[in-house]
């Protein structure tokens, strides 16, 4: 399970990131555990407690978090990618805060490690992924597009622009789009959206090579 932001530090002082609370996350993590499984949420800086009996590992870096998702992925039966990860990275770390009276710096980016797309294309048997989707707009044909790129069993796509929807609200509707089509839940909770995503999760076939 993994939840919130990732930082991709630019000099001493900055770094790039984005809105996520990680309550989408950490709300997967807590109704996954009180349904009696063994969770370890690997978890972006977030303002959020760790939740009560699980073990929670932080990460700062999209590089941290991947190094820490293929370790754990290797014996899980069920990862799922709530994390914002950063697409990007500044290409070259300042050693010194960039000061005002430079001219404007240009910041070159590289890109990241996808990694829900590396776990999709090193498909463990018995693994079964579920990843997110942020999107602004063709909710659903993105999804789908996402759900085959990446080789996941489930994409929950959410809206990012809606008020109540997406990041650091307390509320998400997604749509959950996996190989059998897409179902559009309601406007719900984080927890109870949880909740609607764990309950279609236990209705997917299970990957070859599950033990269960
Ligand atoms: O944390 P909250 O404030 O509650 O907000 C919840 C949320 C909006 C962050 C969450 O519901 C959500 O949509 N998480 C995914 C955000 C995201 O990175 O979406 P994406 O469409 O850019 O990425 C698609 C999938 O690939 C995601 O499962 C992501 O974890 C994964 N990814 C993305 C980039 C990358 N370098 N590696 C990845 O594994």
């Amino acid at each position: 399970m993994t939840a919130g932001p990732t930082r991709e530090p630019l000099d001493p002082a900055r770094f790039l990131s984005n809105r996520s609370s990680g309550k989408m996350g950490y709300a997967l993590a807590k109704t996954a555990a009180r349904r009696g499984a063994e969770v370890v949420l690997i978890s972006g800086p977030v303002a959020l407690s760790e939740p009560a009996g699980i073990n929670t590992i932080h990460v700062t870096t999209a590089a941290e978090m991947r190094e820490q998702v293929l370790e754990h992925a290797r014996d899980a039966d069920i990862v799922v990618k709530a994390a914002a990860v950063a697409d990007f990275k500044p290409k070259k770390y300042r050693e010194q805060k960039i000061k005002k009276s430079s001219a404007e710096p240009l910041i070159e980016l590289e890109q990241n490690p996808d990694i829900l797309a590396e776990l999709g294309g090193t498909r463990r048997p018995g693994l079964l992924l579920v990843g997110f989707a942020a999107e602004s707009r063709n909710h659903e044909q993105e999804g789908l597009n996402k759900l085959r790129r990446k080789n996941a069993d489930l994409i929950v796509v959410n809206d990012i622009l809606g008020a109540a929807t997406g990041f650091d609200v307390e509320t998400n509707q997604v749509i959950l789009v996996d190989r059998s089509g897409s179902r559009q839940l309601p406007l719900l909770s984080k927890v109870e959206t949880a909740n609607r995503i764990w309950d279609h999760v236990l209705t997917l076939p299970s990957p070859p090579g599950r033990s269960l």
